[in-house]
């Protein structure tokens, strides 16, 4: 596939967003953000893009199946077709997508979540899989699905969870390795890497895992 245009949603500081602009503008990836599309007026990430030159775009967004939430789903739509975009990337937006981008990008949205999916699914996943007491636990890229955290997985980082940790700190440590495998996600997907059946996703002539066959945390003493 060519150069990939990138419609980026989100919601907050945006430091996902932020890693895919720097990727992009690096060379690292073969895509770069038309657009970036938020539900909230005041998120940070609208002001990252604007310093890249993106088109910041607030979309308010009505509670879930109301015709206002419709009505967004639609402007979102329109939006994606009007800046020629190719890949969906959820970085952490909020809200649901409605089913109008669903269809109009079926298989070509992807998702970061701050857990290893399918654990810890849902909005608090770093602090969950702190109060749970896992001792490993990581970020997921994965294609968007209607149900919320369950489409196929593409690629995961684990990192050992520390016995100090709370949410905070094990977001920290998750985040910055979001900040490596969303681009690569999406970089994959530009090459037409991405070969996915039902909800098994193989990358072609993918490298073996990075780092070391497994994490084992605590670190073994014999
Ligand atoms: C990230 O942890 C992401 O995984 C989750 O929301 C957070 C967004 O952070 N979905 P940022 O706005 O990209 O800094």
């Amino acid at each position: 596939m060519a150069h990939l245009n990138l419609g980026v949603f989100i919601s907050g500081r945006g430091t996902n967003l932020q890693s895919i602009i720097d990727a992009c503008e690096a060379g690292k990836i073969d895509a770069s953000v038309a657009v970036v599309i938020s539900d909230q007026a005041e998120a940070y990430g609208l002001e990252r893009a604007r310093k890249h030159n993106i088109s910041p775009i607030h979309v308010p967004v009505g509670k879930n199946n109301t015709p206002k939430y419709d009505e967004a789903d639609r402007r979102q739509l329109e939006i994606l077709r009007e800046y020629q975009v190719d890949l969906v990337c959820l970085a952490g937006y909020m809200r649901r997508v409605g089913r109008a981008v669903l269809e109009g990008y079926a298989e070509a949205i992807l998702n970061i979540h701050p857990a290893l999916l399918p654990s810890f699914p849902g909005t608090h996943g770093q602090g969950d899989a702190a109060d749970y007491g896992v001792k490993v636990s990581g970020c997921t890229v994965h294609l968007a699905w209607p149900k919320f955290d369950t489409g196929p997985i593409i690629i995961q980082a684990a990192v050992p969870v520390l016995e100090d940790d709370d949410g905070d700190s094990l977001a920290d440590r998750i985040l910055r390795q979001e900040h490596k495998i969303y681009p690569q996600a999406i970089q994959w997907f530009a090459e037409g890497r991405l070969q996915i059946e039902g909800r098994c996703v193989t990358v072609k002539d993918a490298r073996p895992p990075t780092i070391a066959e497994a994490i084992i945390s605590p670190g073994l003493e014999i």
